[in-house]
């Protein structure tokens, strides 16, 4: 098949799926949305995301959001709740392990003007499973039930919860867990497709997923190794669910949202010019200025990005090393557009030779300690 005919193909695909689900009423279109990630999809990061998709982004997420530190006001805490007037509708995801404060924190979230508040189900770091939180309460569905009933009667808002399969290979009880969600009422279920202790290793487990789509009463959506916009199409043909997230593959390919949102328009999906790879991060650059000045700070995030993003280019590796060690912001736009104009036979990225979806290099990127000890 020609490149021409491949991409008509997905086009066509593209016409046939299923490309938007309902929460408490509420459309979100597209289906396709990116998932949370802690130290990541900051609102810096979320805003990067809706620009350079045209705002064509069905939802938007915060990154997990402690109720403890929310119900005891702390500053750092609290400004993560915020969201951009173009991040509509908008999810705060929240953690914890009681009821109670799980409660308190979904009135604060609330009453900040969030479309939805969305439990988090997953998290596999120790110190928070230790208190009942995260993917803790796979293990105590009596403690979700509480939870979600406790969140259910404080606010007004539907209430999404986000699981993981189960807790280990030998335990899955995706079921189980779906049976209590949908019987306290939540109005999305959202799953990855690992255990916690797969980590993020492995493959997503995406026959579960379409298992408990084919028994669901409620939107399911299914999240795991989705990196280009075929990916996305094939799994709602496959796995019929209603939506898809995209976490670390959206860091490789920010502009998989963009792709979707122009599939669904019955355009083809454009692969990013090098331009455009300048582009964004100059856009990154703006949009961080806008929530801090701290030099350092901006430097990392832009880092951040740029080793999961140029990783995708060709014949860039030297190259990238100078970008991924400058010293400031300059020094690392000076070798961004050196790097691009030693580019010459640039024929669109290489997302599939990108396996490690976290890096292989321990400080390759530098994120989401929160989530993951
Ligand atoms: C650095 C990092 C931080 C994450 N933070 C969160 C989080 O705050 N809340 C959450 O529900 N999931 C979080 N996740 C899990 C992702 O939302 C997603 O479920 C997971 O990465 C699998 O999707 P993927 O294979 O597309 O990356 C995080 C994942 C990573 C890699």
């Amino acid at each position: 098949m020609t490149a021409e005919a491949a991409s008509q193909n997905l086009v066509d695909r593209a016409s046939r799926v299923t490309r938007k689900y309902q929460v408490g009423g509420k459309d979100i279109f597209p289906n396709v949305y990116l998932a949370p990630m802690s130290g990541v999809t900051d609102i810096s990061f979320r805003r990067l995301i809706s620009r350079i998709s045209g705002g064509r982004t069905g939802l938007l997420v915060s990154e997990f959001i402690t109720v403890e530190g929310l119900t005891r006001l702390n500053p750092r805490i609290c400004r993560q709740m915020a969201f951009a007037p173009e991040e509509r509708p908008f999810t705060v995801q929240i953690y914890g392990g009681e009821a109670e404060r799980m409660a308190w924190g979904a009135t604060m979230v609330e009453e900040a003007g969030a479309e939805f508040v969305e439990i988090n189900c997953g998290c596999p770091a120790p110190k928070i499973v230790r208190k009942g939180g995260g993917s803790g309460l796979l293990r105590d569905l009596d403690n979700l039930k509480a939870i979600i009933a406790g969140v259910k009667k404080a606010v007004k808002i539907p209430v999404t919860v986000k699981v993981r399969v189960g807790w280990a290979e030998d335990s899955i009880n995706l079921l189980e867990t779906q049976k209590v969600v949908e019987g306290e009422g939540a109005g999305a279920l959202v799953i990855h497709g690992r255990t916690r202790q797969q980590g993020y290793k492995g493959l997503a487990n995406w026959d579960l997923i379409a298992l408990a789509k084919s028994r669901a009463t409620i939107p399911v959506i299914g999240n795991g190794d989705i990196l280009k916009a075929e990916d996305v199409i094939e799994k709602l043909e496959r796995y019929g669910v209603d939506g898809v997230a995209v976490g670390r593959g959206a860091m490789h390919n920010p502009w998989i949202f963009n792709q979707i949102a122009d599939l669904y328009e019955g355009k083809a999906a454009k692969e990013p010019t090098l331009e455009e790879h300048a582009a964004i991060f100059a856009m990154y650059l703006e949009l961080l200025r806008e929530e801090q000045d701290i030099e350092g700070r901006m430097l990392g995030k832009l880092k951040q990005m740029g080793a999961r993003v140029l990783k995708c280019l060709p014949d860039c590796k030297g190259a990238r090393t100078d970008v991924l060690r400058s010293n400031t912001i300059n020094e690392f736009f000076d070798n961004l557009h050196k790097l691009l104009a030693g580019i010459t036979d640039y024929r669109g990225r290489t997302l599939e030779q990108v396996r490690e979806l976290n890096g292989k290099d321990a400080n390759e990127v530098v994120f989401g300690t929160d989530y993951r000890n």
